[in-house]
């Protein structure tokens, strides 16, 4: 795609070829510290500290492996992936930190992603394994998948999160592998909850929604990491342009795509100049901190939403030339490669500004998501979502 382009843009495939040999460079920094360890949600400093396998973003370190044993072919980072597999057995046998909905995250780019590019067996059954538990999370009743904590905590009792669409193309997968359509059903409610409860009449969206589980009447709308309730947090925006369009790929349900244009021109029609959004879709300017990793995560939704247009359909060309036009400024902007001392990718991301934690930081995810848009930019990829 990006020669197809090329004539009316700066990034051109050389640029983007410079940037993944940046990203390859940091991997292979990185490759000795991040063995038995994760580098931590964010950074602090702009560096990156060892953590176990305990959050939600294990997962985008060892994707990021999978994505470099795609790059370069060498086989040495699959060995590092691989090598990570017996932390997500041990984590989903003896269930730790996983009542929640982020198995998905961490499953689809660790497993699901060895077994797409290897045939990894053992791969498959845990991420099986994950699917069952995201499975046990969903409430029949509200017909969504509960995002956080214990089903009976009231506090996190039928809540659900726009980020818990990029949690369901491990349940549509686990049904495809198995013949057993319970986890297809069960993400395809949750996504038709989510398009009809999270997402506003203007296209902007909450971040989590509460569903009553006895009755599974709507209750109300609350922000998390968001400046306010009746705001939208850019992130959350940011995974709704991209899960919604994933949800599509196995539902083919035309409606997601027609969602999707409008949540999408609500995010472009609030991007500042340099096109990479403030954490806050509230502030279009001024000194509020950007949200790199939610333009990241765009940028790979806008292109997933492209492909899902007709050919001959303008906003097709509209998305692809947006995203191409956000990553560029990514690149220009927000690498780490003038910061020596960052063990990062990609600078000035907020993780959650309200709790005051990750802010004008590297986020984990932020560096998968700028990778993974420079990958589908410069070659034929198949998702591991
Ligand atoms: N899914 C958690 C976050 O976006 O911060």
């Amino acid at each position: 795609m990006i020669e197809q382009l090329a004539a009316t843009k700066r990034l051109t495939r050389a640029r983007c070829d410079e940037a993944m040999a940046f990203i390859v460079q940091q991997i292979d920094r990185n490759l000795e510290t991040f063995v038995d360890t994760f580098p931590s949600e964010c950074s602090t400093n702009q560096v990156y500290q060892q953590v176990g396998n305990v959050a939600w973003t294990p997962g985008f370190w060892t994707g990021m492996l999978w994505l470099t044993f795609e790059v370069t072919g060498d086989e040495k980072y699959r060995l590092a992936a691989e090598n990570q597999l017996p932390s997500y057995r041990q984590r989903v046998d003896e269930k730790r930190y996983t009542e929640t909905h982020d198995l998905g995250f961490l499953y689809t780019l660790s497993c699901v992603s060895a077994y797409k590019l290897t045939g990894n067996e053992e791969a498959k059954l845990l991420a099986l394994e994950a699917a069952d538990l995201l499975y046990e999370r969903y409430l029949e009743k509200a017909g969504i998948i509960q995002a956080w904590g214990n089903l009976k905590d009231p506090k996190q009792q039928g809540r659900m999160i726009i980020d818990c669409l990029m949690n369901l193309p491990l349940l549509y997968w686990a049904s495809e592998v198995t013949g057993d359509s319970k986890y297809y059903d069960a993400a395809a409610s949750h996504v038709r909850q989510s398009a009809k409860y999270l997402i506003r009449e203007d296209a902007s969206s909450f971040h989590t929604y509460y569903m009553d589980t006895e009755t599974g009447e709507p209750k109300y709308g609350r922000t998390a990491q968001g400046y306010a309730d009746d705001s939208c947090w850019s992130r959350g925006q940011a995974w709704g342009i991209y899960g919604f369009p994933l949800s599509y790929r196995y539902t083919e349900d035309v409606e997601l795509i027609e969602l999707t244009t409008k949540l999408a021109n609500y995010f472009l029609d609030r991007l500042p100049e340099d096109l990479v959004c403030y954490w806050d879709l509230i502030f279009t300017s001024g000194q509020e901190e950007r949200d790199s990793s939610a333009a990241a995560i765009a940028v790979c939704g806008l292109l997933e939403t492209a492909k899902c247009l007709p050919l001959t359909d303008p906003t097709r060309r509209r998305y692809e030339n947006a995203a191409l036009s956000i990553l560029d400024s990514l690149i220009t902007h927000y690498m780490a490669q003038d910061v020596p001392a960052s063990n990062g990718i990609l600078l000035h991301a907020v993780y959650g500004k309200p709790m005051g934690s990750g802010i004008d930081e590297c986020c984990i995810w932020g560096d998968y998501y700028f990778y993974e848009a420079l990958v589908r930019v410069t070659r034929d990829w198949k998702p591991y979502w």
